[in-house]
């Protein structure tokens, strides 16, 4: 990729992917049609998407966007034929709570990365509530069979801060119509707490815990999603790296459990403000409005900040790599599980590309320079890997190469065209 010169401008940052996916399933749940607007329209929705529609969900394009048409608590029709769940995590985790709570068998297959990533976190607690699982291999992975039926309710002590699990059972439980409670050694994003109580379901939050109580129905509700402020994250490294440059990306969610980047980016120098700050459907929004300084500081970055820029972790550690001294991030093992092994992916090809980066077993060091980088970015087909040195690569003085850019389809289709744009 050729150096861009300068960087200035406004990006419209597709729609939030932990949203559009639970706005899907949440309105193929509900009574009546749910409108939505702004959905994200990639890969891992289209998943979710056509696992409703095997589940018997109509789902059609409207003026504003596109209908759902709810088949209520436990409604779902049983599938023909095994649930393909593509590259997606959330659509393989979320449905298996939803499912557990159907009487009828399931599987859920997925592509080569998804198989291997972990389904035991949510195994474990649902077969607690009382359904029953068939899995492959060496029992953690797809393809998996659920055995749904009747559930009962549960406490879970989550070992791992995770949005995927806390989902997961708060979905069962909504369909078996039992109460349920989650505790997290850390809050994870909050998207379906939120959904769920704007729904009318009963809902408590209390620090780190996540109760839900029965409810007989849940209302259909037209949203509107709003930016994903993951798909952001990029074009705030990227503003952050080149001095007096600034971007706007309008219309973005900045619900605080997802804008740990932003406060870690500002640490490091940058200037980032929100404006036009507004409420979407229970999600705040605003205007991230990001400038770049005339250098960059490292930063450390631990477990307690981790569930906040989870999925923005990559994207830090190309920005550490132009940062004066060493950065260090650490309490970040779940990278390990996520499309790739993101610690060790993101670590060889910065030492690739010519960073002194080193791996440890829950993060990464990585002392930055303002040397030229070149070479090629092997991506393992994981999006954030493909974006995150996608950045890099648009700086002046760099070459890079990035071996199988498509993958980003999975969350931002149109990420290339948007960041050669912006030059
Ligand atoms: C997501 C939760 C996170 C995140 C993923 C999306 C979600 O995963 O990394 O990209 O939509 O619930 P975990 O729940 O596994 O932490």
């Amino acid at each position: 990729m050729t150096g861009i010169a300068s960087i200035r401008g406004v990006v419209r940052v597709p729609g939030d992917k932990s949203i559009s996916h639970r706005s899907l399933i949440l309105a193929a749940l509900s009574d009546g049609t749910s409108h939505i607007s702004g959905l994200l329209r990639s890969a891992d929705i289209d998943s979710t998407a056509s696992v409703l529609s095997a589940l018997g969900v109509r789902i059609e394009p409207d003026k504003e966007g596109i209908a759902v048409h709810g088949r209520g608590l436990r409604g779902l029709l049983v599938p023909k034929r095994p649930l393909d769940c593509g590259n997606s995590g959330t659509t393989a985790r979320l449905m298996a709570g939803v499912l557990a709570a159907h009487p009828f068998d399931s599987t859920l297959i997925g592509d080569a990365s998804l198989s291997r990533r972990p389904m035991r976190r949510v195994t474990e607690p649902l077969g607690q509530m009382g359904a029953h699982f068939t899995m492959a291999g060496d029992g953690d992975g797809l393809p998996l069979t659920i055995h749904g039926g009747t559930l009962g309710s549960i406490g879970w002590n989550s070992p791992t801060a995770s949005a995927q699990v806390k989902s997961a059972i708060l979905l069962a439980a909504l369909n078996a119509q039992v109460s349920a409670s989650v505790t997290e050694p850390a809050r994870s994003r909050d998207h379906t707490e939120r959904m769920l109580a704007a729904r009318g379901i009963p809902i408590v939050v209390d620090g780190e815990s996540v109760s839900i109580g029965v409810a007989r129905s849940m209302r259909a509700m037209d949203t509107h999603v709003p930016g994903d402020p993951s798909s952001a994250a990029f074009f705030v490294a990227l503003a952050a790296l080149v001095p007096g440059r600034t971007l706007d990306m309008p219309d973005v969610c900045v619900n605080p459990t997802r804008t740990g980047f932003l406060d870690v980016v500002q640490r490091m120098g940058a200037v980032v403000s929100l404006l036009d700050a507004s409420d979407e459907g229970g999600e705040p929004t605003a205007t991230i409005r990001a400038t770049g300084t005339d250098s960059l500081r490292s930063v450390n970055v631990g477990a307690a900040e981790m569930p906040s820029m989870i999925d923005e972790v990559p994207v830090l550690a190309c920005l550490a790599a132009r940062a004066e001294g060493e950065t260090v991030i650490s309490g970040a093992a779940e990278l390990r599980v996520k499309e790739s092994d993101r610690i060790s992916a993101v670590v060889r090809n910065l030492q690739t590309i010519g960073v002194d980066a080193e791996e440890r077993p829950d993060g990464m060091a990585i002392r930055g320079s303002l040397a030229p980088l070149s070479g090629r970015i092997e991506t393992h087909g994981d999006h954030r890997i493909a974006m995150a040195f996608g950045v890099l690569g648009a700086l002046p003085g760099n070459e890079i190469d990035i071996v199988g850019p498509e993958c980003v389809s999975v969350s931002y289709p149109s990420f290339w065209s948007d960041l050669r744009r912006v030059a």
